[in-house]
C-alpha cells in the first residue's frame, strides 16, 4: 500500500487528533474522539486506515485522509471516507477506495454499501466513478431531516 509519498496504514490512537481535524472540516455531524477510539480498539468489524504523506527531506509527516469500512461476512459498508479539503480532487480518495475494494475482494466481500447525503454531489460522483449505483432513498435519514442515498457496488474483481 505504498504510493509515491503517501502510504495507507492502520489508524492508531495517536492519529486521532489529525483525523479529527479532517473530520471537523468535512462532516456536518463529526465523529468525536471516543467514536474513533471505539473503531480502533473495540469494533470487531472495522477497518480504519489513514493516508499519511511523508516529506522525508523535511522530516514532515501528515495525515491527509482516512477511511473506515466494516466487513460483516460477505458484506462491506463504507462508514466514512474523507480527504483534507486542501487536497481534495488530487486522487487521494481514489487511492483509498482502490485499497478498500482490493481488501474487500480478498476478504470475499460480495457487496459494498454506503449511505450518502442527497446533497453531497461530489461524494456521489466519486462513488459512481467506482461503480456504486444509487439503489434507494432513505427519507429523512439524517438528524437535520436530509435524505440519504443508499448505494451498492458488487465486488467482482480485485481492481473494482
Ligand atoms: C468524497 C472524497 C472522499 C473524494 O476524495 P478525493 O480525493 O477528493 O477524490 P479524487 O480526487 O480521488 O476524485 C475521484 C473522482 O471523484 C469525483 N469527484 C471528486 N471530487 C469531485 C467534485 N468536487 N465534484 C465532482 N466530482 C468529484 C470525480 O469523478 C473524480 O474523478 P476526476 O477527478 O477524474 O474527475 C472527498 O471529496 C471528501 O473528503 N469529501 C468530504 C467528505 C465526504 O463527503 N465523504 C463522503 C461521505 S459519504
Amino acid at each position: 500500500m505504498k504510493y509515491l509519498d503517501v502510504e495507507l496504514r492502520d489508524m492508531t490512537v495517536e492519529d486521532i487528533p489529525s483525523v479529527l481535524e479532517i473530520e471537523n472540516l468535512t462532516f456536518l455531524h463529526p465523529y468525536k474522539e471516543k467514536d474513533f477510539m471505539y473503531e480502533i480498539n473495540e469494533n470487531p468489524v472495522s477497518n480504519v486506515w489513514v493516508m499519511e504523506y511523508t516529506a522525508k527531506s523535511l522530516g514532515i509527516k501528515q495525515i491527509v485522509g482516512f477511511v473506515d469500512y466494516w466487513v460483516t461476512f460477505d458484506s462491506g459498508t463504507i462508514v466514512q471516507i474523507a480527504v483534507h479539503p486542501d487536497i481534495q480532487r488530487s486522487g487521494i480518495g481514489s487511492m483509498m477506495m482502490k485499497e478498500v475494494i482490493k481488501d474487500a475482494y480478498v476478504k470475499k466481500v460480495r457487496t459494498l454499501t454506503l449511505e450518502v447525503r442527497a446533497s453531497n454531489i461530489k461524494a456521489i460522483s466519486f462513488y459512481e466513478k467506482f461503480g456504486f449505483k444509487k439503489t434507494l432513498v432513505k427519507p429523512q435519514y439524517y438528524s437535520n431531516g436530509e435524505d440519504a442515498i443508499y448505494m451498492i457496488k458488487e465486488v467482482n474483481d480485485i481492481n473494482g
